[in-house]
């Protein structure tokens, strides 16, 4: 949601949208001193607040939270939501000497969601 928007959201929106500046704004002050800082954005990610968002919703509509799932993973090119070892192996890559040379990127990974 710091990339494309959605109804009903606006701080939430803003706020992720805010990381992506504060990234590079971090990313080039630091820099000299060697500190690398990127951004990770997942997608939709199977995790407690998106299982309880999922509840909600259902509850909202009239549907079964599996129902609101199954629309959100056919917006998913890849054909799933996202696991959260999915997020934490974008982080230990950017963690990692094999990203040295990377500083002030955005990360995406979200099978594909926001490429569409
Ligand atoms: N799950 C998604 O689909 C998704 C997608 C994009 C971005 N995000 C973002 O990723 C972050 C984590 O989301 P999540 O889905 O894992 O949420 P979550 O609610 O499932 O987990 C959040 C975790 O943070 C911990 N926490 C809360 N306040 C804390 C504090 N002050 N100090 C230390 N720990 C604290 C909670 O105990 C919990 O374990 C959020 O900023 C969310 O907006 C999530």
């Amino acid at each position: 949601m710091g990339m494309v928007a959605m109804p009903n959201a606006a701080s939430y929106i803003a706020a992720k949208g805010g990381v992506r500046l504060l990234t590079k704004a971090a990313a080039i002050e630091l820099a000299p001193s060697k500190i690398r800082v990127n951004s990770v954005h997942p997608g939709f990610t199977e995790t407690d607040m998106v299982k309880s968002a999922l509840k909600d919703l259902g509850k909202g509509a009239g549907v079964g939270e599996n129902v609101i799932k199954d629309m959100i993973t056919a917006r998913h090119p890849i054909g799933r939501m996202g696991v959260p070892m999915d997020i934490a192996n974008a982080v230990c890559f950017l963690a990692s000497d094999d990203s040295s040379f990377m500083t002030g990127s955005e990360v995406v990974v979200d099978g594909g969601y926001v490429a569409q």
